[in-house]
């Protein structure tokens, strides 16, 4: 993690350090000077806007480029009218890849008013050629065009950008970098996302971040374990750790590690109060991972692994690795472990070749597993994956009607899964004042569930026991049981 550097002691009339990360604290001493003088010119304290579209590892990403933002000296806006902007984009499903898109053009629209304004694009979308093709040539506007694997270079890219009058774009194909010790900010000062691992190997075949996020890449135990532990002497109770498939965690360190093993040592650090993960793959998931789940006091009772069908033939085509039958093994051993735990899932509807048995299968174990809640996904064809070649895409109609039939299952469900917890009094870990009812302090059960307390904003980073007085549906109503943190 970063330590506090003073840019203002490094020598700018030097050549640029070779090795990282000094390399890049060179450049955002450089780029500080250009946001000094951008002050000057404009009266005010120049501003930034990130945006995340993608998943945590996405946000995660938006944290580290806004640590980064700050310190060159840009104060942060509440939207895009900023003087720099970064859309941070995903592009697992098309629907998210045409959002950018759309905000691109409104985008052009406030630079015409703001003509210094930098416009910078990143993320997995970036990582794919054709987009870059279609960036460079109609939405010319753009400033700056980066990847993912070249995040950490931002600094660099940025001063690049500054005083270059074309697009700045660098995409790199894959890497097997990781650079540490750049500066990083947090969303909420009492938990925190930790990249334990980047990438993936899993190649299933509806997906395209193998091919927009390389390959699978571990960090080294002592790194996670040292960010994690400051982070800690920073006020953070819980860590979110974070990875593509973090049961694969650790196979190709030069010391190979389990994700169990790598838990146990993230246990131990004193003041850390709740660690999550995500994202489970269920072929790797071990015993010895469950084992260490039930004698845990730290890991939450939540476990999301998705399923994404319940028809082990289309399983097979999805390159999953798993069938039905084991899916199955698993939740009950999960289960007979850590009785109290949700489960939660990904399901994707219209894969390819579905057919009404195969989406009936899906159903049909929605129903025995009876998960606390599922995100539902409508296939999404994206180009250069195998699927996007198989025959026998399943026509739209058809799809949007088996959407709606799933999703009203796993809510039902969901809501009835709910319902158990009422009358119980668990710890909760208060996160922020309740958007429509500001008498209300949200916070979470280990479980993940949604309560809400009547309460006061000092509450937000504790933990305290609520009782749960009642359940609406996806979320509680709860009461504060004792004003004193417990643990
Ligand atoms: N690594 C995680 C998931 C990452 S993507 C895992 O394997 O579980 C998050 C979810 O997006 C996936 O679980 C899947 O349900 C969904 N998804 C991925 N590609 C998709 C596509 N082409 N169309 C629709 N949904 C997709
Ligand atoms: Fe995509 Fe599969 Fe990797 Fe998850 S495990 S990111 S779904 S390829
Ligand atoms: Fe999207 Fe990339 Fe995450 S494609 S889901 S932001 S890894």
């Amino acid at each position: 993690m970063y330590n506090e550097k003073d840019l203002d002691t490094i020598d700018l009339n030097t050549a640029p350090p070779a090795e990282e990360p000094e390399r890049q604290y060179y450049f955002m001493a450089k780029c500080r000077q250009y946001v000094r003088e951008l002050e000057k010119k404009i009266g005010r304290r120049p501003t930034f806007f990130t945006q995340t579209f993608g998943c945590q590892m996405n946000a995660r990403d938006s944290e580290k480029l806004t640590g980064m933002l700050k310190e060159i000296g840009y104060a942060p806006a509440e939207n895009e009218s900023a003087d720099f902007v970064i859309y941070n984009t995903c592009t697992v499903r098309e629907n998210a890849n045409n959002k950018v898109y759309g905000r691109l053009g409104y985008l052009n629209g406030i630079k015409k008013k703001n003509p210094h304004m930098m416009i910078g694009l990143c993320g997995c979308m970036m990582q794919e050629p054709t987009v870059v093709e279609r960036i460079r040539t109609g939405y010319r506007f753009v400033d700056l065009v980066f990847g993912t694997h070249n995040i950490y270079k931002f600094a660099e890219l940025a001063a690049a950008a500054f005083v270059s009058s074309e697009m700045i774009i660098d995409i790199w194909e894959d890497t097997d970098k990781i650079v540490e010790d750049l500066p990083s900010e947090r969303k909420y000062p009492f938990k925190s996302g930790v990249n334990i691992m980047f990438g993936c190997n899993n190649f299933c075949s509806y997906c395209i971040v193998p091919y927009v996020r390389g390959r699978e890449r571990s960090r080294e135990p002592k790194e996670i374990l040292r960010e994690i532990e400051r982070l800690v002497a920073d006020g953070v109770v819980e860590v979110m750790l974070l990875g593509q498939n973090v049961n694969s965690y650790g196979k190709n360190l030069e010391q190979p590690m389990t994700f169990a093993e790598l838990l146990r040592e993230v246990e131990k650090i004193e003041g850390l109060k709740r660690i999550r993960f995500m994202t489970s793959h269920p072929k790797d998931l071990s015993d010895e991972l469950i084992a260490v789940m039930k004698e845990s006091k730290k890991i939450c009772r939540h476990i999301h692994l998705p399923i994404q069908s319940g028809s082990s033939r289309i399983l097979k085509l999805m390159n999953r690795r798993y069938d039905r039958e084991h899916y199955l093994e698993l939740i009950s051993k999960i289960r007979a472990a850590i009785p109290d735990i949700a489960v939660t899932t990904d399901l994707i509807v219209g894969f390819p070749g579905e057919t009404e048995k195969d989406f009936e299968e899906t159903i049909d174990m929605v129903r025995k597993v009876r998960y606390d809640s599922a995100f539902t996904f409508i296939y999404s064809r994206r180009t250069g994956t195998p699927a996007a070649a198989l025959p026998e895409q399943v026509p739209q109609e058809v799809v949007k009607e088996r959407f709606d039939r799933l999703l009203k299952e796993v809510q039902t469900i969901a809501a009835e899964q709910s319902e158990r917890l009422t009358g119980q009094t668990l710890p909760v870990l208060f996160e922020e004042v309740n958007d429509h009812d500001s008498s209300l302090i949200t916070g979470r059960l280990s479980n993940n569930s949604v309560v809400h307390v009547p309460g006061t904003k000092d509450m937000i980073g504790t933990i305290a026991n609520v009782r749960l007085e009642e359940c609406r549906g996806f979320y509680y109503i709860g009461r504060l049981c004792d004003a004193k943190t417990v643990f």
